[in-house]
């Protein structure tokens, strides 16, 4: 009997700026403080991506290398690079195009994904389903996002939540029935209402009006999504368990989207998972959007083990929202 083809999680890696934007210099920018963005937040400090001409690309590329580098492969066997970011280098072309063309991925193909705050279980989700497909080998998933292009560093209720960074995966075939296991993804389009960028797409082209509007900004109804994130992330997390006969005892870590630890605390608590189990980095990097999952899994690998069960979940801008399984595969 052939075995099922699924798709591995065969190595992680990430980069994160080495500038940071802490809670007292947001102090000096804005009315807020130190107590307020953590009690509410979670958040200390954040990363900034600074110079001139430097984009998301000069975030992934790095990562992606990182990844090579640590599964011993060149980029030339990359058969496939998806770049999940609300904030690519350019409206086009797509990112992914300019990562594979800076790190020399030359038999690559690829593209932009964008679900905002669950771009990357979108395409770690889709880039599964390449793999399974027997079609492809390998096939790299970029979560990336300079959120400081797109923050109003005059507006307190945004400002303080996101920061700068970028996590990649390498995705390969498995027969050892290790890998991505199941996925609920979910979006509503009614909640562009409360999380979007308002111009520079073609409904509002980008023009003085839009600039001095200040409306290439992230704009955020915070408690309204807040309310919806609360309920989708943790719903999803629990529908994801009931679905594969698992209860929080069979869940080795929660690899949660970092947008607020008390949306955080709430699906690790629908899910019964202690504390130590969650993996949870929001101090120290904040809300970096597509790179949050990516990032987390980068810094708590060494203490996965082979056939651990890990649940990544996810809510944002769309809304978008989902979980997904994995069995770590080394
Ligand atoms: O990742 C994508 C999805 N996004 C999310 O999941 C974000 C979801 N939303 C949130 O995480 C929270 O709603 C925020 C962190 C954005 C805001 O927290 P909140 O507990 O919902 O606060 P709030 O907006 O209800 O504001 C409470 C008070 C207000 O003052 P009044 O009206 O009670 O006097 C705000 O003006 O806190 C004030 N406030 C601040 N005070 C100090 C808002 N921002 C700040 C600030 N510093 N930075």
């Amino acid at each position: 009997m052939t075995q099922k083809l699924t798709a591995a999680i065969t190595a992680v890696s990430g980069f994160v700026p080495e500038d940071k934007l802490t809670n007292k210099d947001l102090e000096k920018m804005v009315d807020t403080n130190d107590e307020w963005i953590v009690t509410r937040t979670g958040v200390s400090e954040r990363r900034i991506l600074k110079g001139e001409a430097k984009g998301v690309s000069d975030m992934g590329a790095p990562a992606v290398l990182g990844l090579c580098s640590k599964r011993g492969i060149d980029p030339m066997e990359i058969d496939c690079l998806i770049c999940c970011t609300v904030t690519p280098d350019m409206m086009f072309p797509a990112t992914a195009n300019i990562i594979c063309h800076k790190i020399g991925a030359k038999n690559a193909w690829g593209y932009d994904l964008q679900a905002a705050c669950s771009g990357f279980l979108y395409g770690v989700t889709t880039g599964a389903a390449f793999i399974e497909s027997g079609r492809y080998k390998k096939v790299v998933i970029v979560g990336a996002d300079k959120m400081s292009a797109i923050v109003d560093y005059s507006d307190r209720t945004t400002c303080i939540l996101f920061g700068d960074a970028a996590g990649a995966i390498l995705l390969e075939p498995n027969t050892e029935g290790l890998g991505i296991m199941d996925s609920i993804l979910k979006s509503d389009g009614s909640g562009a209402n409360y999380l979007h960028m308002k111009a520079g797409g073609s409904l509002r082209p980008a023009s003085i009006e839009t600039v001095t509007a200040k409306e290439h900004f992230i704009y955020q109804e915070g408690p309204a999504v807040f309310k919806f994130a609360v309920k989708g992330m943790a719903d999803v997390a629990g529908e994801l368990l009931e679905r594969n006969n698992l209860t929080g005892d069979d869940i080795a870590f929660l690899a949660p989207h970092q947008a607020n630890k008390r949306i955080i605390d709430a699906t690790a608590q629908r899910m019964g998972l202690s504390p130590e189990k969650v993996m949870l980095n929001i101090n120290r990097y904040g809300n970096t959007t597509s790179a949050t999952i990516p990032l987390c899994l980068w810094e708590w690998q060494s203490k996965l083990k082979k056939g651990d069960n890990i649940v990544l979940a996810a809510f944002g801008g769309g809304f978008t929202w989902g979980a997904t399984l994995v069995k770590w595969a080394y």
